[in-house]
């Protein structure tokens, strides 16, 4: 048996070192698991929202032969609603754990505009974003520009269509459904039927953009910033480089 070579035994020892230095690393526990939980099937809803939303508004040529033989439009329409109802039930209970979740469960529903630092971090987080400073600030929670999205483009906007979105359905659940009598002032608000429609699919661009923005920023942070992130929403715990 030939004995091993020295660049194996560098290599051991150097596991050995990387490993007693990696031990010295703490996570912090930051998202609980119904947040994580809620992000990811949210996320699931969305795209299935603004998937079948879009054939919604520029539906599929109509399709040959018997009509009973073609639902795919009310396959699409069912899964839109039911994606809907998982969407407007999933925010209740995020809401819900907000109120007695850690306190970076809280992070979502509200922003400190009114604290200097909050700005100050904000802008610098932009610059960071725009490649204007070399090195970015360390966060335990949301990134004070991520809050600010999260906050003002997302929540806001999950809630203009849920809103909005229930209207709709209560057109078609007809008058007196609980959607109706709960949403139905929504329309004569907005103008008549096809003003929440227009709305509403404006609402989709909306969320596609934050969306596009957000998934962006998680994988570009993951790999430039001083943190982990995307293991973040996975594990819960936020582990720091350097
Ligand atoms: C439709 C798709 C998505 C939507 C609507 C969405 C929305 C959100 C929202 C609202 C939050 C705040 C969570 C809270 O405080 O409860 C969040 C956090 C987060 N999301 Fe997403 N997300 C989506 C997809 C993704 C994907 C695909 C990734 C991974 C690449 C991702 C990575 C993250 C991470 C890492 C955080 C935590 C960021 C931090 O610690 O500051 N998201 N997302
Ligand atoms: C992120 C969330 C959502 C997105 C992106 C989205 C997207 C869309 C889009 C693009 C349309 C087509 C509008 C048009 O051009 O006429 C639509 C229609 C509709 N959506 Fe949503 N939606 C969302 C949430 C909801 C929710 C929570 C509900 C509640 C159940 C809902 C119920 C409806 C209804 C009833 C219609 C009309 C269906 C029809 O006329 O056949 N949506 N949605």
């Amino acid at each position: 048996m030939s004995a091993p070579s020295p660049s194996a035994h560098a290599t051991v020892d150097q596991d050995a070192l990387e490993l007693q230095r990696g031990q010295t690393i703490k996570s912090v526990y930051v998202y609980e698991v119904p947040v994580r939980l809620w992000h990811w099937i949210n996320a699931l809803a969305i795209t299935i929202l603004c998937i079948t939303g879009y054939f919604i508004g520029s539906p599929l040529p109509t399709m040959p032969g018997e009509a009973s033989a073609n639902y795919l439009m009310g396959y699409i329409r069912f899964a839109h609603f039911a994606a809907g109802y998982i969407m407007a039930v999933g925010l209740v209970g995020r809401t819900y754990w907000a109120l007695v979740g850690n306190h970076h469960a809280k992070e979502l529903f509200w922003v400190p505009v009114f604290q200097k630092a909050y700005w100050a971090g904000a802008f610098s987080m932009l610059r960071w974003y725009l490649f204007m400073i070399p090195k970015p600030n360390q966060y335990v929670g949301h990134n004070p520009l991520a809050r600010f999205a999260m906050f003002f483009v997302y929540l806001l906007l999950s809630v203009f269509m849920i809103v909005t979105g229930f209207a709709l359905y209560g057109e078609g659940a007809q008058m007196g459904s609980w959607q109706d009598r709960m949403f139905g002032w929504v329309i004569p608000l907005l103008g008549q039927s096809q003003d929440v429609h227009t709305w509403h699919h404006l609402g989709m661009w909306g969320i596609v953009v934050f969306v596009m923005l957000h998934i962006y920023a998680a994988i570009r942070e993951d790999i430039m910033g001083r943190q982990s992130i995307v293991s973040t929403m996975i594990s819960g715990h936020r582990t720091f480089k350097e």
